[in-house]
């Protein structure tokens, strides 16, 4: 614990260790959940000597349109955003998969929702390896609680008060053995994951819902459909997703910055195709391990590395 307090971290406009980077316990976002976040990764490599960090000005670009949300702008670019989280990778000398969290939140020390325009923001970076081991696939299933509707709280907007949603669908799956959940958008389509997107795979394409079904437009999304059409040349659908249809799809995974491509083979109990971890899920886990990784050239666009330049590719 003393060394992860010895990490370095970004807190009000400079780095510091993290046991300096502290908050009053009146700081308006802690009660009223008015911060927006952000999770990036970044892999080491060590026959490269490398650690890439995936998609990261992406990251710090959502980040700050969803900033707007809640009236608060980090005053910084994505670019300079990257820049500092590089430095703070550098700074730390982290030789290992990290996980980069990235916070603005509304500071002011008071009661009182009302805001009045304060707001800091704060970069962590520490250690992190798997999130959850899905190498014998997951079995999940669908919780009670709905995703949040876009005219109550944004799901797109990764605004810390909403992870109230995720908590308690987790906490519900986790209760009934599930590993993770699968929650529904008020129309009953099924939305995402509690930290996570959900694909399937019908009649050999790969289906996805789209952003107005209440998801978060997730990153590793966006790169999992691109690796299907390119590599796999699949056809990849955004629609509606009923729930019936994860029990008689073929496959079905979830894709997250955490996550990674996390494959599922049982939803509420039903098996998942011929109940093991399906083709083209498997083939795109692998293809988006090798492309963070830095070792595929078409997509060495998607990577920072911290220690010296991504060649290009
Ligand atoms: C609710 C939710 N959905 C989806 C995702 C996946 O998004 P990304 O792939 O950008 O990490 C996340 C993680 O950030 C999430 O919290």
């Amino acid at each position: 614990m003393s060394d992860m307090m010895n990490t370095l971290v970004y807190f009000n406009h400079q780095i510091v260790p993290l046991r300096e980077a502290q908050v009053n316990i009146l700081t308006h976002a802690l009660h009223y959940g008015t911060g927006v976040f952000e999770g990036i990764r970044g892999y080491w490599v060590k026959d490269q000597e490398e650690l890439f960090l995936v998609r990261c000005e992406d990251h710090y670009r959502r980040f700050k349109l969803n900033s707007r949300m809640l009236d608060i702008d980090p005053p910084k670019s994505a670019e300079e955003l990257t820049e500092i989280t590089l430095e703070l990778i550098r700074r730390n000398n982290f030789q290992t998969d990290v996980y980069i969290r990235p916070l603005a939140y509304t500071s002011t020390p008071r009661i009182g929702v009302r805001p009045d325009g304060k707001f800091d923001f704060t970069i962590v970076a520490v250690p992190f390896g798997v999130y959850m081991d899905s190498t014998k696939g997951l079995h999940a299933g669908v919780v009670t609680w709905r995703r949040l509707e876009d005219h109550a709280l944004p799901a797109r907007g990764k605004i810390c008060g909403a992870y109230v949603n995720s908590v308690l669908a987790t906490n519900e799956a986790h209760r009934h053995g599930y590993d993770e959940a699968i929650l529904l958008n008020e129309d009953g389509h099924v939305a995402e994951g509690a930290t996570c997107n959900i694909f399937m795979v019908r009649n050999g394409k790969l289906i996805t819902p789209p952003p107005s079904d209440n998801i978060l437009e997730g990153l590793t999304r966006a790169c999992v459909m691109e690796l299907a059409r390119r590599e796999l040349h699949l056809e990849v659908v955004e629609r509606s997703i009923d729930r019936s249809e994860l029990y008689t799809c073929d496959e079905v995974f979830f894709t997250g910055t955490a996550m990674e491509v996390a494959p599922i083979i049982k939803v509420d109990g039903h098996a998942v195709g011929c109940g093991n971890i399906g083709f083209i899920t498997g083939h795109l886990r692998e293809l988006y391990f090798q492309a963070t990784r830095g070792r595929i050239a078409d997509y060495h666009a998607w990577l920072h590395g911290a220690y010296q330049p991504v060649a290009a590719g």
